[in-house]
């Protein structure tokens, strides 16, 4: 009798150990991660990992889909080019495109620490509706960046004004808590004048695709200028839309660390040729010398971008 009752509580107990393994996400595995720690790739889905680990980031750069590849064609390099960059760009509907900005820019909110701020670029698809996220989400927005190309693509309809610029949002994660501003560091850069939203910087270059192409990779020079304004050296960057990582790259040639999160395998493995690109020593002084913010910023504090912050925080994986 009390045997039965044993064997049977026994059973009971491997039953629920059992369903609660199977209903547990497996441990994350990152996909990548540079010997010296600074790189780390997470392959997934951003809404399925974020929320399964707890970590605070200085800082979040997110180059979400812009939801505009609807078969229309642009100029690339004189050629006529689809503007289809994948189907996780494919257009929606408005509420859809709310919904989705809503439910990821929530999911970065946790992840940023109080006094960290968040960076969203777009252009007029979904840029009005990143920013209703935000407020609503409760971030104050600090500034709305025009990146003005100095070598746009030309319009080829010849209907209207050539595209040339792209919005970045600036936002903390407070409205009352201070965030971190890099205002000499930036005046510096800008010639000793105040810098102003408005940054000419050139649309991606060539020498930037040494290890691949992806059709929205960003320019090392503005994830570098972004990084220098609002971290510290040693900061986390986090980037949930990671592509084919230029914040990561950009984070670690001015001394800060990233975690890359990129759903689609090719993108993932771009990512970690760029980063491995950068361990040869000869390739991380030349990208870094073809961007003008870390000559400039070097020149005026030598030694910026090494030591100081919280070194020993380390991810959770
Ligand atoms: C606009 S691109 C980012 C490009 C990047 N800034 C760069 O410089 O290479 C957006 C990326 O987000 C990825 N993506 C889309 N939905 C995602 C999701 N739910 N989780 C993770 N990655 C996603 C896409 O595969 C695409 O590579």
């Amino acid at each position: 009798m009390i045997f039965r009752a044993v064997c049977r509580i026994i059973a009971l107990l491997l039953r629920l150990f059992f369903y609660h393994a199977s209903a547990m996400p497996a441990p994350i595995v990152p996909y990548y991660r540079s010997s010296s720690r600074d790189f780390t790739l997470l392959h997934g889905d951003m809404f399925e990992l974020l929320p399964q680990f707890s970590f605070r980031f200085d800082m979040v750069f997110a180059d979400p889909p812009y939801f505009l590849s609807n078969g229309g064609i642009s100029c690339q390099a004189g050629k006529i080019v689809s503007v289809n960059k994948g189907d996780w760009d494919k257009g929606r509907s408005p509420e859809q495109i709310d919904a989705f900005n809503r439910q990821w820019i929530a999911l970065c909110r946790e992840k940023l620490k109080d006094d960290g701020t968040i960076w969203v670029s777009g252009t007029y698809h979904n840029i009005f509706s990143v920013a209703n996220a935000l407020t609503a989400l409760g971030f104050k927005i600090l500034n709305v960046v025009t990146w003005v190309k100095t070598n746009p693509p030309p319009n080829i309809s010849c209907r209207y004004f050539t595209y040339s610029t792209e919005f970045v949002i600036w936002a903390r994660k407070h409205p009352k808590r201070p965030h971190r501003f890099n205002y000499e560091l930036m005046k510096h850069i800008n010639g000793g004048k105040q810098m102003t939203d408005v940054w000419r910087l050139p649309a991606i270059a060539p020498w930037e695709k040494s290890c691949g192409k992806h059709p929205t990779q960003k320019p090392l020079a503005l994830l570098t200028r972004i990084i220098l304004a609002s971290t510290d050296s040693n900061a986390w960057v986090l980037d949930p839309f990671a592509g084919s990582s230029t914040t990561g790259v950009a984070a670690n040639l001015v001394g800060r660390r990233f975690l890359g999160i990129e759903r689609e395998r090719e993108f993932v493995e771009m990512s970690r040729r760029r980063r491995q690109e950068i361990d040869n020593l000869a390739v991380f002084g030349s990208l870094r010398s073809r961007i003008k913010d870390i000559g400039l910023a070097e020149a005026q504090s030598p030694g910026l971008f090494a030591g100081e912050g919280d070194a020993a925080a380390e991810l959770p994986f």
